[in-house]
């Protein structure tokens, strides 16, 4: 029945993906990673931290001597890491130097909606566009990439995507490694096609959208990282435009996870695998010894999915890759020691819950019936207010869901409470087939009625189809009101 479903939902987009993967040591890992450089920036008269983003196409060299096309910001193929402090305030001068209009979307980020980057701030080519806001949210990994509508997938895809690193006092008292790119290491994870001569080229589509059959790391194909320290923290993101990974180590040792997209967990737990899905962050330990090589993989299968044997069946649902190899210097500067406490979060009380909001993420492309109309304000939330969102996956497959402007706490999923990697600060979660997730967000700050923020599912092709809504944070007693005309021209 499910399988006759999906053929419903999705009849003539290519239900039957690529076939399953597994490229699992087919390949010696012997390109070092690329770690994107760290942002420039300089702080201003009035305190501002100013960092300047320029939008541009490129050419990379993923194989030695072939050249592909590829976009990037302040460089080929992806963007400089921003670093800031909580408390701090930025402005990030946005330029574009691509012949199309682009935007720059703030992914995790608690931020006024004209600053969000969303499709309703479209930078025209040759305009620039300069968001400031304060940071006032804990230490996090987020990160940026463009959202123009119906386009995000393929600038995503040719390159745009970087990390934007949140530090605090919490997380500075902790003593994580915190050196980046030596003991602090962004592990940027997508996947690609290459041709046969090792030119980059589009992957066909499944359901999800754009499957590569292989992954780059931070833009570099089969990449190593040389460790010097015996206590190492990768920053993972799913940067991918479709694909979701189940991250685990090749001899086996557990993944001992420390943060999820919004910051630090109140204790680090020991993970057989760590799933995450377009969109999502995860920060990882790894404990090294002396000249030891371990392997980063990714191991999907049906279960990890949440896919009905029916629905596997016909679309693999199984895939397995190297991600990383880490090899260990013969002499390792000792680790620090992480305490068992991390940081404390605060649970919502469910009694606080103002309203309560139904999402039905159903057939095709569409929440709760409809696609993304950019003239419409489908949701208006009340300023300062705790709400319980409702996501129901009622496909066959699964999708993800992504909310801006907030970090949310996933309270139950079909009436359980969630798994550990679960139940810390989110902004985007996987949702498996024919599954229901309880959702508690405090929308504080910012209201302004003629500006909505976005929630979409994060598998981008879904998103560019339309599976996507708004919602307009507002004063009490306040009409949502939508202008048109927000473009920036030149
Ligand atoms: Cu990462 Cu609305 O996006
Ligand atoms: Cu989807």
């Amino acid at each position: 029945a499910a399988g006759g479903l999906i053929a419903v939902a999705f009849a003539g987009c290519g239900i039957v993906g690529p076939g399953p993967v597994d490229t699992t040591g087919a390949t010696p890992f012997d390109e070092p990673l690329a770690i994107p450089p760290l942002a420039e920036s300089h702080v201003a008269a009035d305190g501002t931290r100013v960092f300047a983003l320029d939008a541009r196409a490129g050419a990379t060299e993923f194989t030695a001597g072939v050249e592909s096309d590829t976009w990037g910001f302040n460089g080929g193929y992806l963007g400089p890491t921003l670093v800031a402090d909580r408390g701090e305030q930025v402005r990030i001068d946005v330029t574009n130097s691509l012949e199309t209009a682009t935007t720059v979307h703030w992914h995790g980020m608690h931020l006024p909606a004209a600053m969000d980057g969303g499709p309703h701030q479209m930078v025209e080519p040759d305009a620039s566009w300069s968001p400031a806001w304060r940071i006032d949210q804990p230490a996090a990994t987020l990160w940026y990439h463009p959202h123009p509508h119906g386009e995000t997938e393929s600038h995503v895809a040719r390159g745009l995507a970087g990390l934007f690193l949140l530090h605090d006092e919490a997380e500075r008292a902790l003593g994580l490694p915190g050196e980046y790119g030596v003991d602090d290491v962004p592990v940027i994870v997508q996947d690609a096609g290459f041709s046969r001569d090792g030119e980059r080229e589009d992957p066909q589509r499944g359901y999800a959208g754009g499957l590569g059959d292989e992954l780059i790391v931070n833009g570099t194909r089969h990449p190593y990282f040389d460790v010097t320290d015996a206590l190492v923290r990768l920053r993972l993101l799913n940067a991918s435009t479709a694909r979701t990974y189940a991250f685990t180590w090749s001899d086996g040792r557990p993944i001992e996870l420390i943060a999820t997209d919004g910051g630090l967990l109140e204790a680090s737990v020991a993970l057989d695998h760590v799933r995450l899905s377009p969109g999502e962050r995860a920060e990882v330990l790894v404990r090294m010894t002396p000249g030891e090589t371990v392997m980063l993989q990714s191991r999907m299968t049906p279960e990890i999915a949440g896919l009905v044997p029916a629905v596997a069946a016909t679309n693999g649902g199984t895939d397995a890759f190297d991600v990383l190899e880490l090899r260990a210097a013969g002499d390792l500067e000792p680790g620090a020691s992480v305490p068992a406490r991390l940081v404390e979060i605060v649970d919502f009380d469910a009694a606080d819950v103002a309203t309560t909001r139904h999402f039905e993420l159903g057939d095709g492309f569409e929440i709760n019936g409809e696609a993304m109309d950019p003239g419409r304000i489908d949701e208006t939330v009340t300023v300062n207010t705790l709400e319980r969102w409702i996501v129901e996956n009622r496909n066959a497959v699964p999708h993800s869901f992504h909310v801006h402007d907030v970090q949310f706490r996933v309270a139950s999923i079909d009436g359980a409470p969630p798994p550990p990697e679960m139940a810390g600060w989110k902004d985007t979660i996987f949702t498996e087939p024919e599954t229901t997730y309880e959702l508690l967000m405090r929308f504080d700050d910012y209201a302004d009625p003629s500006t909505p923020y976005m929630y979409h599912c994060h598998l981008l092709w879904h998103e560019d189809q339309g599976m996507m809504g708004q919602f307009a944070v507002v004063e009490p007693g306040q009409r949502a009101t939508m202008s048109e005309g927000t473009h920036h021209e030149h």
